[in-house]
């Protein structure tokens, strides 16, 4: 199937007349998808008891009859004032205590079951009346879970879930004692209804109290997720789907995925680069058009796992946004980029966020495919442009990438839990070694912890993977490419205890962790022959094979060519090097690039992207700047 592209339109912030013209020109652009409905309970239910559906079953009509497939939404992320008003004690509540006001949007607590209920109501409502509409081709569920940091919520209901997972977990207290060691500072309980959640606490709390809590609030997304995917599949056959966001990672995006049917996520390049960028400042000068040329891609990767394979970009950043420190204008052409970049790495449907511009509220400094008075914005000429080019393609179908990277969100969260230094993240660190991949050219797979198989990779990589489960470790064993890890990785029990074999628990891999140290930001320990460590280094004692070493005499990299363990925190050059020699051990080939321009390889075509206004040579090809240029294979 060739792509399609869309964008996100809001019928209730826009005069009736305008919806048809409005669908009309969207489908004139090339524009086949549109989402409707996510934040639209205050106007179908105003008040308890009372429904206004009628206007959102005209403007399906009006969308569908112009030639558009609808994707609707449930609209449980903005519940309205009314139902605050029924159920006070339904906010999520912060850190210290403090519940979030209504006023703005992700306002619930995960845990609150009145809520839930009512949202499963308010669902099932929607469904009912529009899941066999012919005009519906898919759903959205929700609108970014954990988005506005929204996951963990610290409030009475929260609690009251929370003794209940736990009880579940450990069955009794003195069970629950032993497995979080309880003796330690005299934190023993004598009851499930005396543990508390783990904020507030003088000092730090006990790391398991705080993994487990983690390991509940995601159970929590994911059980509220999976409540509406029930309601949902009575009323409807279409696909189900959620737009996730750009780095966050506080609850299992793989546990939810395996109840939809397709991933999708919000892409705002520039966005994400001035709001949740580490790079320096030098960095985000030169990319403050383009946006980070690997983090999208790390998110295209990644989700493309979350949903089996299917995936699409739900929200594609237009313009400037609202919400970053700075928002600046995209270079011409970057819209092209990351909407051609994402078909590259699978996206079925890139959805432009938004139709036109809102001239009030919150967004109204934030570019849609129009203007706020209608004019074409440079964004629909880019989106337009795609459309034609898609004119050349019957299908750009994937093939599974040789190098796989694991990516783990309870190791996110435990090194949150125990960072040990400042800086250290695994997040960075992971998007470190991808960075480095895709310096050399290379397409990945990012792939979740739970393997039993590396069928068809030639190099796996799992940088700080805390805890190696029984499944990776047969995959492991049975895997005959080359293996890459550490620094962190097998570090810890699935408790978050040192293990008393001490790590790396990698299978082959023969060394001790006999210390490690955290380094402040201009600290580095320097490699033999080679760049250096930053941040997080290891002291590796009894080691079978060392294949580098530090200045100060330290191992650096233990092993041997099929089972690599790295034990520090590699600077980008360290890594390109030993993975490209590692991939040519391989037979597979890498190209170094420079910082701005990328490539995917596709079954039938290899893709190139430039993220500069100049024009990039690649050997013989040139491309064009802020640009795409595409080879057959
Ligand atoms: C997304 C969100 C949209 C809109 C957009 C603005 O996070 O899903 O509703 O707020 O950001 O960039």
């Amino acid at each position: 199937m060739t792509p399609k592209l869309g964008s996100c339109y809001y019928p209730e912030h826009w005069p009736e007349e305008k919806w048809k013209k409005d669908a009309e020109d969207m489908v004139a652009s090339g524009l086949s998808w549109v989402r409707i409905g996510e934040f639209a309970w205050s106007r179908l239910e105003p008040e308890e008891g009372v429904q206004n559906f009628q206007w959102l079953d005209r403007a399906i009509s009006v969308l569908g009859n112009a030639g558009l497939n609808i994707v609707m939404s449930t609209p449980t992320a903005t519940p309205p004032r009314w139902v605050v008003d029924k159920w006070p004690d339904m906010l999520i509540v912060d850190i210290e205590g403090r519940p979030r006001q209504f006023g703005s949007r992700r306002h619930y607590c995960f845990s609150h079951e009145g809520y839930l209920k009512e949202a499963l109501r308010i669902a099932e409502i929607v469904a009912k009346r529009y899941g066999a509409n012919p005009y519906i081709k898919a759903w959205q569920l929700d609108n970014e879970y954990g988005c506005h940091d929204t996951t963990l919520s610290y409030s009475p209901s929260a609690l009251e879930a929370f003794r209940g997972w736990i009880a579940r977990k450990y069955k009794t207290i003195d069970q629950l004692n032993e497995s979080w060691k309880n003796v330690f500072w005299s934190m023993e309980y004598n009851s499930f209804e005396q543990v508390q959640l783990p904020n507030l606490t003088v000092t730090d709390p006990n790391p398991i109290h705080e993994l487990d809590f983690r390991r509940f609030s995601s159970d929590q997304v994911v059980n509220f997720n999976h409540s509406q995917v029930l309601v949902m599949r009575k009323f409807t056959k279409m696909p189900l789907i959620h737009n996730y966001m750009g780095r966050i990672t506080d609850f299992n995006h793989y546990e939810v995925g395996e109840d939809l049917d397709v991933a999708s996520w919000d892409s705002y390049p520039l966005g994400f680069l001035e709001d949740r960028s580490r790079q320096n400042d030098e960095f985000k000068h030169r990319f403050m058009r383009f946006g980070d040329p690997d983090f999208q891609a790390f998110h295209h990767d990644l989700y493309r796992t979350v949903g089996n394979g299917r995936w699409w970009v739900m929200e594609q950043q237009p313009g400037p946004v609202n919400w970053a420190p700075y928002n600046p204008e995209p270079a011409p052409g970057a819209v092209r980029l990351w909407t051609w970049e994402a078909i590259a790495h699978g996206a079925e449907v890139v959805s432009y966020f938004r139709w036109r511009q809102a001239p009030f509220a919150q967004e109204q400094m934030h570019a849609g495919l129009q203007r706020p008075d209608g004019e074409v914005a440079p964004g629909l000429i880019e989106a337009s442009q795609v459309f034609s080019e898609l004119n050349d393609f019957e299908s750009i179908d994937q093939v599974q990438s040789k190098i796989a990277l694991i990516f783990d969100y309870e190791s996110c969260w435990a090194w949150e839990i125990q960072p040990q230094g400042k800086d250290f993240s695994y997040f960075e660190l992971v998007y470190d070694y991808y960075k480095a991949l895709r310096a050399l050219g290379l397409s990945v797979d990012i792939l979740p912890p739970n393997q039993n198989s590396f069928r068809g990779y030639k190099v796996v990589m799992m940088p700080g993977l805390m805890h190696i489960g029984s499944d990776l470790k047969s995959a492991i064993d049975a895997f005959d490419g080359v293996l890459i890890s550490g620094p962190r990785t097998g570090s810890k029990t699935v408790d978050m205890f040192i293990p008393p074999e001490l790590p790396p628990l990698v299978p082959g891999v023969k060394g001790t962790v006999a210390s490690v140290e955290s380094l402040r930001p201009n600290a580095f320990i320097s490699i033999k022959d080679s760049g250096y460590f930053k941040d997080w280094m290891e002291t590796l004692v009894d080691c079978e094979d060392v294949v580098g070493v530090c200045e100060d005499g330290r191992p650096a990299i233990i092993g041997h060519e099929n089972n690599l363990y790295i034990a520090g925190w590699a600077d980008q050059d360290t890594l390109k090097k030993l993975f490209s020699s590692v991939c040519n051990s391989q037979d597979i080939s890498t190209t170094d690039l420079i910082d701005c321009v990328r490539t995917r390889e596709t079954l039938k075509h290899r893709f190139w992207f430039n993220y500069s206004d100049q024009e990039s040579k690649v050997g013989l090809i040139n491309i064009p700047p802020s640009g795409v240029f595409w080879e057959p294979l």
